[in-house]
């Protein structure tokens, strides 16, 4: 389990008078969840992440993984083994010239036997659904295939916990479908934590738990299904609702009941639309 208890965080040395990036935080993330944080620009989504695996470190409160604190300079090492981050940017995280060096570099790194790292290498960049060569050079890819690398290199480590800071931005939108399907599935097949930055709600729509950011708190925590129908909250973190959650509204409104159905299932609307007209 992540830990964090009462952070307060600040990118600003001025101790008398830090600009709080993140003021008052406290959550516990669970083995297995997975987790959406949620929240306009500059609302701490970001800052947080980087405070997980000990990149950066609170001015007050504390976070542990596994109660291994950030803190302890010793443990940094086995939590950044435990936790691992894709960022918006994923040239800055390629290392390899090759795609099979990349993903190797970080096996290395964690001592994976060297005999099983072709195979690994192959299952990550499926996984990520990434369909190129090993040979293929990193400079070659194009922005979403650089993003479905950096997955596929964090992938293949085998994380505990996997922090995905904005890490579909440069995907289109079918892409981005098969980015949420992929990790599903790789979930399924060796469960992990899994923390998900993200400006698009409907990727999010199947994750156990939101947590909505603003102005660097924490402004709700709760499941999809207790926060996607608070319209005001939501407005107030930035967020818009996707298109079949805001039709559910309407037609709630309309009387028109729509508890059970799947807002992600368009099949199941159309039936259900058919029905009641
Ligand atoms: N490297 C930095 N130096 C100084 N201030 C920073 C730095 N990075 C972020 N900040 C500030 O910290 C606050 C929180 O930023 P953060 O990047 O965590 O937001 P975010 O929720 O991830 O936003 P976005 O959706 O734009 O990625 C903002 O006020 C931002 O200006
Ligand atoms: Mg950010």
């Amino acid at each position: 389990m992540i830990r964090i208890h009462d952070v307060f965080f600040s990118y600003s040395d001025f101790e008398d008078d830090p600009r709080w990036a993140l003021q008052n935080v406290s959550l516990d993330i669970q083995e297995n969840e997975f987790v959406a944080f949620l929240g306009p620009n500059g609302s701490g989504k970001s800052s947080l992440s980087r405070l997980l695996n000990g990149i950066e470190l609170p001015q007050q409160g504390s976070i542990a993984v596994d109660e291994l604190s950030t803190e302890d300079q010793a443990s940094i090492p086995s939590i950044r083994r435990k936790v691992q981050m894709v960022f918006q940017n994923p040239e800055n995280q390629q290392v390899g010239f090759t795609v099979g060096e990349d993903i190797a570099f970080g096996l290395s790194n964690f001592s994976w036997p060297r005999e099983s790292m072709p195979s690994r290498i192959q299952w990550a960049l499926q996984t990520a659904g990434l369909n190129v060569d090993v040979d293929r050079l990193v400079s070659q890819l194009s922005g979403g295939e650089k993003q479905k690398l950096a997955l596929a290199a964090v992938l293949a480590i085998g994380p505990e916990y996997l922090i995905l800071d904005e890490a579909t931005s440069m995907l289109d939108p079918s892409a981005r479908k098969q980015f949420v399907t992929s990790l599903a599935e790789a979930r399924r097949l060796r469960p992990f934590s899994l923390i998900y930055v993200t400006h698009h709600m409907e990727e999010v729509m199947a994750a156990d738990r939101w947590v909505l950011f603003s102005e660097g708190r924490v402004r709700a925590i709760g499941t999809p299904e207790e926060l996607w129908r608070k319209p005001e909250l939501l407005q107030s973190c930035g967020l818009e609702l996707p298109y079949l959650n805001r039709l559910a509204l309407m037609l709630e409104q309309d009387g028109v009941h729509t508890g059970d159905m799947d807002a992600a299932n368009l099949d199941e609307w159309g039936r259900k639309l058919c029905k009641s007209s």
